[in-house]
């Protein structure tokens, strides 16, 4: 039985005030709750986060790592530096940064390999654009954004990965995959998933949905077979909403 794990994807919201105030409130709300809870925080929240997060259940995540270990890339954090400041989570590959900051397939798959050798666990997503989907071609874009994420991993490291289903349509819009489309397309990436790396490895691999997840919808969302939890953005910005989403079998 796969557990549940819970992430809010911040984005580019909160200032360390912010980040410091929202765990305090956040953390008597969850503490008791089945699920892994995660929160991905800006960079310069990162280590208020993750101290005010100790000794808590509460796992902190980055939002990005670049894939090089050090140098010449100015702007840019490698998975050293965040594992030096003990984060545990990274998103990587997010549609955003696809879309906005030149992410590809194969920077997805560069930053995963920095990430596992340095001890993080990432948090990959993947999903089409409503074009995409209204041509028929959802499926055949998640499975391949899944396969060359995954390229050249062990079937062990790809079981200690999370990935995110998160149908860019369904982002931030208010609108959200029906249950049944959402869980059939994680059914899609698992399918990919045992092709490549086995049927174990394919049943272990937590796969999240993300894409205007709130309180109201989790409960539906969570309880399909295959949805493994979520990957939250707007609806993780306030303590209480998020509580409940975590709790959403409650
Ligand atoms: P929303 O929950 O705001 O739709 O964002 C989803 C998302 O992009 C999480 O990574």
């Amino acid at each position: 039985m796969r557990r549940k794990v819970i992430a809010g994807n911040w984005k580019m919201n909160m200032l360390p005030n912010e980040a410091i105030d929202y765990i305090q409130a956040f953390e008597p709300l969850v503490k008791d709750a089945k699920a892994e809870v995660i929160l991905c925080v800006p960079y310069t929240d990162l280590f208020y986060a993750i101290m005010n997060a100790q000794n808590t259940n509460i796992k902190i995540g980055a939002q990005n790592v670049h894939f090089e270990e050090k140098g010449a890339y100015t702007g840019e954090v490698s998975a050293q530096m965040l594992k030096a400041i003990g984060v545990e989570y990274v998103i990587i590959g997010h549609s955003e940064r696809r879309q906005y900051f030149a992410e590809t397939d194969e920077t997805v798959n560069k930053k995963i390999k920095a990430a596992l050798a340095n001890g993080l666990k990432p948090i990959v997503c993947v999903g089409e654009t409503l074009e995409q989907r209204e041509a028929g071609k959802t499926e055949e874009i998640i499975t391949s954004q899944t396969r060359l994420a995954l390229d050249g991993l062990t079937p062990e490291e790809v079981k200690g990965i999370i990935i995110a289903y998160e149908p860019i349509w369904a982002i931030g819009t208010g609108k959200t995959a029906t249950s049944d489309d959402a869980n059939n397309s994680i059914k899609a990436i698992r399918a990919e998933i045992a092709k490549n790396y086995g049927k174990d490895t394919s049943e272990e691999i937590i796969i999240q949905y993300g894409g205007s997840v709130k309180s109201t919808n989790a409960k539906e969302l969570f309880n399909c077979s295959d949805i493994d939890g979520g990957l939250v953005g707007g609806a993780s910005l306030k303590p209480e909403e998020f509580a409940k989403i975590v709790k959403y079998d409650e």
